[in-house]
């Protein structure tokens, strides 16, 4: 059968607009990633607009020029990689940066890991939680570090950014016995992109609808009007920045796009689906604990549960345990406060 070729659309080539001006190198970098990552496979030729991409690159340039990722953290977790650095070498970099060191303790001690004995320095933490594990708080810590004096709604955004994470780290645990590598990471900075665009004061969330503060996938369409972007994209853009996991930013660019996510498959699929399912939980949780059988069936109705198997009947059986992980990470998860 011959395949259908879609016609190309029409241009107006009779009013040529003036050339914009040329963008830096580095800005025209992030913006033919940006491209990519909004309009790839978009038949709508209006979203093949340039405009977005450059408004984009240009917040994601002046974000990540904001918010530096700290040096002493990019180093750990390089060391954290490689699986032939020593213990005490990693513990001496670790150490240059005091409340990196004194976060990745409270958190390594926190109910969400829940040691048999206190874990008394970074080498204990690494013998006993592994150098996988002391990786992704490293840079939990450091990257929710960047946002400690939020406050108001950013302050909003860590609360539920810290309660997706606890979250997906349960329905991580549940899917497979050993977890599901980074899924904690994913889930706390899943929802990075909202605090940048707030720190580069390019929206201002409080304006927005207030389904945009109470339900998933509201809000990113909103920004994408108002925009041409949204925070996912705008994110993962910056994450890619700090030199973060690769898989982790393509995690944090489709959680809005999780037809893409399932499509590429893997972890990244995976991951994607078990930080919406607790994205989706989160909403309902914030708003009402009471166990709601209809929800968990309406839930596992929806695309998040079922690429990753979970039934009504385990959402249901793993209620209690989600309120209560939930409430311990609101309580507990005091990230790197200076
Ligand atoms: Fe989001
Ligand atoms: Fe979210």
């Amino acid at each position: 059968m011959a395949q259908s070729v879609p016609s190309p659309p029409s241009v107006n080539v009779s009013r040529p607009r003036a050339a914009p001006p040329p963008l830096p190198a580095h800005v025209r970098e992030i913006a033919d990633a940006v491209r990519m990552e909004l309009w790839f496979g978009d038949a709508d030729p209006r979203h093949a607009d340039l405009e977005a991409s450059r408004s984009m690159a240009a917040a994601a340039a002046k974000a990540a020029g904001l918010k530096p990722f700290p040096e002493v953290a990019q180093r750990a977790l390089g060391l954290l990689a490689d699986t032939e650095a020593p213990a005490a070498k990693i513990a001496r970099v670790v150490a240059e940066d005091t409340a990196l060191a004194a976060g990745l303790l409270r958190v390594a001690n926190s109910a969400l890991y829940r040691p048999t004995t206190p874990i008394a320095s970074v080498q204990d933490a690494i013998v006993r939680l592994g150098l996988g594990t002391v990786r992704e708080i490293v840079a939990a810590v450091a990257t929710m570090g960047l946002f400690a004096d939020a406050s108001g709604l950013a302050h909003a955004i860590r609360n539920h950014s810290a309660a997706v994470a606890a979250l997906a780290r349960v329905f991580g645990t549940e899917w497979g016995a050993k977890g599901v590598d980074g899924i904690f990471l994913a889930g706390l900075i899943h929802d990075v992109g909202k605090l940048l665009t707030m720190q580069v004061k390019e929206l201002d969330y409080a304006t927005l609808a207030p389904e945009t503060r109470t339900k998933p996938d509201e809000c990113h369409v909103h920004e994408r009007a108002l925009l041409g972007y949204d925070h996912a994209v705008l994110g993962a853009q910056v994450l890619t920045h700090w030199k973060l996991q690769t898989e982790l930013s393509q995690v944090v660019a489709w959680h809005h796009q999780p037809g893409r996510a399932y499509a590429a498959g893997g972890i990244v699929g995976l991951s994607v689906a078990l930080v919406r399912l607790s994205d989706q939980l989160e909403y309902k949780l914030a708003e009402n604990i009471a166990p709601d059988p209809a929800f968990c069936e309406a839930l596992a109705m929806e695309g998040a549960a079922a690429y990753a198997g979970f039934s009504a009947h385990h959402l249901i059986a793993m209620w209690p345990k989600l309120v209560l992980v939930r409430e311990e990470a609101l309580a507990s998860f005091g990230v790197h406060r200076k």
